[in-house]
């Protein structure tokens, strides 16, 4: 079978990570890079022996041979680009959050599905062998009926007023800093897990910096740390660094959740807890390979990821026997192995969130927004999305 061509439009933090991701998935070829630093596209391209580096993204749209694009730039940039993309024909995967506004995602989702190409927004997390055991558990009403979701996704880069990122700006990142970059993986989670939509929330957000020391110079992803104190511009912040969230799903589950960019000593933990009416379920990204299960009755249980034990549903997403960790990258592996398998079976149902479940993550953060303005209980719209 021919490769299928494919092409980074960033070189930064997801840049890296998802070419390295696509080198792992079998008939692809990575063939291109498009990113604005000339040095570090040049860099990342030459240490992957990528043929095509161009500082111009059109000029990879532009060349029939490009099958796909993964867009991998700030989230103000997500938007044009994708849209440029699909129009090109080109499949598309877009890092999170789809796009910085409902309109410009529903625009998005109406010319993907026109165009009729394969496209993806890329909520990974979903894609941890134990995740989607608590998916599958809950499946076959191991968990009974579901009362109570309840989590945290807390950070600590974003911690100190020297801490800077383009997140940071409401024009580079969207209205949402921290619900929309962490949240929304909480979020997407929790509705994949349960099968259960969201459908009122009351949202507290919180800036606790009202002004930054932006750098004068351009700085990457979880790289600030590495610079000295010296040459910032004291920056008025638009962007939450903090949010609470009180949540329904439907007519009696109950859940909330924090987000935090400055919890001092937490630096990835996503912990998700699931209630039910027969057992609960409790993930910590942080260890990933071990899955709590709490019982009233009996004694409560430590999972250790075993391909063999898990469920069979669940079972495919774990590539490597017990004892060998599976962890952060390799969640890019999952979604990217079912991203590029379905575009070489047109007609098959795609098996990873797509831009109407990024849509739907901008209508959740929308009426966190709402809610946070407006002190006031909002409901999101239902609508149809993947599971
Ligand atoms: N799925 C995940 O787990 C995950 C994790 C981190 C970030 N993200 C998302 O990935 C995206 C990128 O974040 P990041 O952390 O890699 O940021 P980053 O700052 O590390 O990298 C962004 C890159 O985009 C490049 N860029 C900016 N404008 C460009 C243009 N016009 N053309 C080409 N390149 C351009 C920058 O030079 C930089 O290399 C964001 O949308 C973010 O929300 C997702």
């Amino acid at each position: 079978m021919k490769p299928i061509r494919t092409a980074i439009f960033g070189t930064g933090f997801m840049g890296r990570v998802h070419l390295e991701a696509v080198r792992r998935v079998e008939s692809v070829d990575a063939a291109a890079i498009a990113g604005r630093n000339a040095e570090a596209t040049r860099r990342l391209g030459a240490g992957f022996a990528v043929p095509l580096l161009t500082n111009d993204y059109r000029d990879v749209l532009r060349d029939p041979t490009i099958d796909a694009v993964h867009i991998c730039t700030p989230n103000a940039q997500h938007f044009s680009m994708s849209k440029d993309a699909l129009l090109a024909g080109k499949h598309v995967i877009c890092e999170k959050p789809l796009t910085t506004t409902v309109a410009e995602a529903e625009e998005l989702t109406s010319i993907a599905a026109r165009q009729g190409v394969r496209n993806c927004v890329c909520h990974n997390l979903r894609y941890y062998p134990m995740v989607q055991q608590m998916r599958r558990l809950r499946e076959a009403g191991d968990l009974g009926e579901i009362l109570v979701v309840q989590g945290t996704y807390s950070q600590d880069w974003l911690l100190y007023d020297t801490d800077w990122n383009w997140r940071v700006d409401s024009t580079a990142g969207g209205p949402s800093r921290c619900m929309a970059d962490i949240g929304s993986h909480w979020f997407d989670m929790a509705e994949h897990i349960t099968g259960l939509r969201m459908t009122t929330l009351c949202a507290d957000l919180q800036t606790f910096h009202a002004t930054r020391k932006q750098p004068k110079h351009s700085v990457e992803t979880f790289a600030n740390k590495l610079l000295g104190p010296e040459d910032y511009i004291e920056t008025p912040v638009d962007t939450e660094d903090f949010g609470a969230v009180v949540f329904r799903m439907g007519a009696r589950t109950r859940g909330c959740v924090t987000a935090s960019q400055v919890s001092a000593g937490r630096k990835n933990r996503l912990s998700i807890e699931i209630y039910g009416t027969r057992s609960s379920v409790a993930w910590d990204q942080q260890r990933p390979d071990e899955l709590w299960a709490g019982h009233r009755d009996d004694g409560n249980q430590v999972f250790v990821k075993d391909p063999s034990l898990l469920k069979p549903a669940a079972r495919s997403y774990a590539d490597l026997p017990g004892g060998h960790s599976e962890g952060y990258d390799d969640t890019f592996k999952q979604v990217f192995r079912r991203f590029y398998a379905s575009i070489g079976t047109p007609g098959a149902a795609p098996e990873y969130p797509q831009f109407v479940d990024g849509l739907r993550q901008l209508k959740i953060l929308n009426a966190v927004l709402q809610s946070h303005r407006t002190h006031a209980w909002v409901d999101v719209p239902a609508f149809e999305t993947s599971k």
